[in-house]
C-alpha cells in the first residue's frame, strides 16, 4: 500500500454554521466543498489548507455515527484520512495483517472518493480513513 499524504482531518461538530466562521474567516482557509452524505447521515464541509484539508462533520439524525461519537466523546477530532493510490490493494494488505476494518468493501465518501475506515482498536485510538480519489 502506498500512502500519498494526509488528505484531511475530520472534526465532529454540533453545528457547522456556528464554527465555520473560524475556519473560513479567521484562518482564511479556502472553502472548497459542502456535501450531504445521506447514507452516512452526515453533512461535510471542507476547507483546503493547500496541504491537506479540514472536514467539518455534522450529524443528520440520531442513527448517524457522528451522533454516536458526539454523545460519547463530544466535539473534536473524529478521524484522520490518508490518501492511498489503490484502496483495494490497501484493504487486502490490512486484512492480511489482521487489522480491524470498520467496512471491508470501499464506500463512496465525500468528493466521490472511495473510502474505507480502520477501527481505532488497531491504530492506537484514532479512527483512520483511507481514501482513493476518483481517477
Ligand atoms: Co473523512
Amino acid at each position: 500500500m502506498k500512502i500519498l499524504g494526509i488528505e484531511h482531518i475530520g472534526i465532529a461538530t454540533e453545528s457547522i454554521d456556528k464554527i465555520a466562521p473560524f475556519w473560513k474567516q479567521v484562518l482564511k482557509l479556502n472553502h472548497t466543498h459542502r456535501e450531504t452524505v445521506d447514507k452516512e447521515g452526515v453533512i461535510t464541509d471542507i476547507y483546503d489548507t493547500g496541504r491537506g484539508k479540514v472536514e467539518l462533520l455534522e450529524k443528520i439524525g440520531q442513527e448517524s455515527s457522528i451522533a454516536k461519537f458526539l454523545e460519547k466523546r463530544g466535539q473534536g477530532i473524529h478521524h484522520l484520512c490518508f490518501e492511498v493510490d489503490n484502496i483495494e490493494e490497501a484493504i487486502t494488505e490490512l486484512k492480511q495483517a489482521k487489522i480491524r476494518l470498520v467496512n471491508e468493501i470501499p464506500t463512496k465518501g465525500a468528493e466521490q472518493n472511495l473510502v474505507v475506515f480502520i477501527h481505532p482498536e488497531s491504530t492506537g485510538g484514532v479512527l483512520v480513513e483511507l481514501a482513493q480519489k476518483p481517477k
